[in-house]
């Protein structure tokens, strides 16, 4: 493993043994509310506390992006980009469907990726041309090369209704045309059950880079296609990214694109 990976791995393991603590008594819980259903708890900040402090001791140089705490750092080539606690809407409720997502870019490539579900000690790892693993087993996406036999993951909009004519257009299609569709809550889970094959495609609007980053390269690495609404790779940006095995992503983007409005297509 690269020593940026172990290093990345030691801090999620840390933010993982908050969370898994806080886990077990969710009455205790002081949430806040960001916007409307957008929360954050003490435990999401403890937990990018805990790896922000991993990260700089090892990397005082780096930049750092974090959600509850946003940029800092020096400027640098190098920046990590962080998700404490993906789906804390999830965590709130006890749904145990939530992870920690490490992404670290060099000159804005991604390089090393953890992403880790504590609730089934699953710990998603990729460095760029090093492939995809799942605890020490390399993942691959699925094979599946037809759309109606396909297993779909997204997030339904819960705070933005811009798009949900859109939203629920592409829903009402994918419906039909798919074997179904899953919300599971995390996106970052979502992306690494991509990599893992568990999903053949995935599709969300307005994320943010941290929801992504870590995800992206987990399934680029276990040979599938990640990319924004026009099939680039401006996701990270845009916030609304397509993914899947090649063969589903095509499908899926050629499915999306008829739907999308010039906002959505900017
Ligand atoms: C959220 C989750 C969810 C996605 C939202 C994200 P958070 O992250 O990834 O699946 O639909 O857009 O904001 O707020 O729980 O870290
Ligand atoms: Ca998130
Ligand atoms: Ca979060």
């Amino acid at each position: 493993m690269h020593p940026m990976l172990i290093i990345a791995v030691k801090a999620a393991r840390r933010a993982g043994h908050i969370i898994s603590r806080a886990s077990l008594d969710i009455s205790q819980l002081t949430v806040s509310t960001k916007q409307q259903s957008d929360y954050v708890t003490e435990v999401d900040r403890a937990a990018e506390t805990a790896i922000v402090e991993v990260l700089r001791e090892a990397y005082p140089s780096h930049a750092i992006l974090a959600e509850e705490s946003g940029a800092s750092g020096p400027e640098s080539d190098y920046q990590w980009i962080i998700d404490p606690l993906d789906g804390t809407t999830n965590f709130i409720h006890g749904f145990p469907q939530y992870a920690i997502s490490i992404a670290l870019a060099h000159k804005g490539i991604l390089n090393h990726a953890v992403i880790y579900d504590t609730n089934r000690n699953e710990l998603f790892t990729a460095s760029k041309g090093g492939g995809a693993f799942l605890n020490d087993k390399r993942i691959r996406v699925s094979k599946r090369a037809k759309l109606a036999e396909s297993l779909i993951g997204t997030g339904f909009p819960y705070r933005s209704f811009t798009h949900i004519d859109t939203y629920l257009a592409i829903f009402k299609e994918l419906t039909q045309k798919t074997s179904g569709l899953r919300r599971p809550g995390a996106a970052s889970l979502d992306l690494a059950y991509v990599a893992a094959g568990r999903l053949d495609g995935f599709w969300e609007f307005g994320l943010s880079p941290w929801d992504m980053a870590a995800g992206a390269l987990l399934i680029a690495e276990a040979g599938g296609l990640v990319g924004d609404l026009s099939g680039e790779s401006d996701y990270l940006a845009t916030g609304n990214i397509i993914a899947g095995n090649p063969k589903v992503f095509s499908q899926l983007l050629q499915l999306l694109t008829p739907h999308l409005t010039a906002q959505l297509k900017a």
